[in-house]
């Protein structure tokens, strides 16, 4: 068998992924697993999707079958323009708003259109695993801003800004964040766009769960507060179906520009059937008919992790309060690795994400995420049992050593 080791990019040994490659590929049998941010199966409206897409390829085959514009089918990303209209209170002009194949893809075009290597870009300290993957494959400089249980600290990207750094952008989830589940509020939703646009720093706001809330009103996102320093990565991944692969970008027109002038070096367009279906099934009321069960389930799904994890957990233990979306992370007490940890837990029958990938650096190491989006509520309650059996034997093991 001839070895191509040698023909591969330099950059590829610039990855890091397995922590991603584990996650897609699913756990054990008998293992509960709380790794994935995946949305629940039962939040997909398939018969409404059979419905739409049959009729589309039947009906609509000459555009839903064929190649789009780059940019999305012109009546697609009209569709989306009054989406953002409706939901953000701001109506993108249509140079200010692409399609895209995914919240993912998005974050992919800023690197190709962004980043040259060794360039800044700030995080959140945690943030989106895949978000740093690609960082770290466009040979950014990663540059990690704390958060406290309000998400991103404005006063500490303030101190980094006014020390000379000069990132590309900011990257932050201030909707129900990945992975900490935190939601940064209005006043400092006001105080980082004022600060970005002082310093001429661009943000790349991701809003994957905005849209999932466990019931209090939304804030205004951050490209509604400041459409001219903010360029927003969504998707519908989490809201109507992840193989659909479909997201949208929108921000200042030059920006989008040059996003989509790199789209056309990667997939050159989303695909047309799943455009199609995002347009007919929201215009046809699908989203708002759905995504009250959906937040109903994620909330009561929560409601159950968190209140085994109450009962269960040794008192060390603490947790980020979500209020939206399918995410927790769980801090353990100093000195306990969750890398280190995870064969033990596998073996009790439970999965989670260790932390430290979050994070830039080696920090985070007693830290692990929970997804409570896939689990029903029994399964939760035990997984929170088995995990804490699991924590408490590495105490015990700690204090006997
Ligand atoms: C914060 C965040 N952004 C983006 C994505 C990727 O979304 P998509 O499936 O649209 O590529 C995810 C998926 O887990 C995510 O958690």
């Amino acid at each position: 068998m001839p070895d191509f080791a040698h023909a591969f990019a330099r950059r590829t040994r610039l990855r890091g992924g397995d922590e991603l490659t584990a996650i897609l590929a699913g756990s054990p049998p008998g293992v509960l697993s709380m790794t994935g941010g995946f949305p629940n199966p039962a939040t997909f409206a398939t018969d409404e999707l059979d419905a739409i897409a049959g009729r589309l390829v039947r009906e609509d085959a000459a555009v839903a079958l064929q190649y789009t514009p780059c940019t999305g089918i012109p009546s697609v990303r009209e569709y989306l323009i009054e989406r953002q209209e409706e939901l953000q209170g701001r109506r993108p002009a249509t140079r200010e708003l692409m399609v895209t194949s995914g919240g993912m893809e998005c974050i992919a075009l800023m690197c190709q259109a962004l980043i040259d290597p060794g360039d800044a870009v700030a995080v959140e300290a945690p943030t989106y695993l895949g978000a740093l993957m690609a960082f770290g494959a466009a040979e950014a400089e990663v540059v990690p801003v704390a958060m406290d249980e309000d998400g991103l600290l404005v006063d500490a990207l303030a101190e980094r800004l006014e020390a000379g750094v000069r990132p590309k952008f900011l990257y932050t989830i201030p909707d129900y964040q990945n992975p900490t589940g935190r939601t940064l509020p209005l006043e400092r939703r006001r105080a980082l766009v004022e600060l970005c646009r002082r310093h001429g720093v661009l943000i790349l706001e991701d809003v994957a769960y905005r849209e999932l809330t466990f019931g209090g009103a939304s804030l205004p996102t951050l490209w509604s507060l400041a459409p001219d320093v903010v360029l927003q990565a969504g998707t519908f991944s989490k809201i109507l179906f992840p193989g659909v692969r479909l997201g949208w970008a929108a921000g200042p027109a030059d920006v989008i520009a040059e996003l989509a002038a790199a789209k056309q070096n990667t997939d050159q367009c989303a695909g047309g059937l799943g455009q199609r279906l995002v347009e007919e099934y929201g215009r046809a009321g699908g989203f708002e008919r759905h995504l009250p069960a959906a937040r109903a389930l994620y909330a009561s799904h929560w409601a159950a992790l968190s209140g085994a994890l109450a009962a269960t957990m040794p008192a060390e233990v603490s947790w980020t309060e979500p209020s939206g979306g399918f995410l927790t992370l769980v801090t353990l007490p100093e000195g306990i690795d969750t890398l280190a940890l995870r064969p033990a837990a596998l073996a009790a029958g439970v999965a989670y994400v260790p932390g430290p990938p979050f994070y830039v650096g080696d920090a985070g190491a007693n830290t692990l995420r929970l997804s409570f989006s896939h689990l029903g509520e029994a399964d939760l309650a035990a997984a929170a049992e088995r995990l804490a059996g699991v924590v408490r034997e590495a105490l015990e093991r700690r204090a006997a050593a």
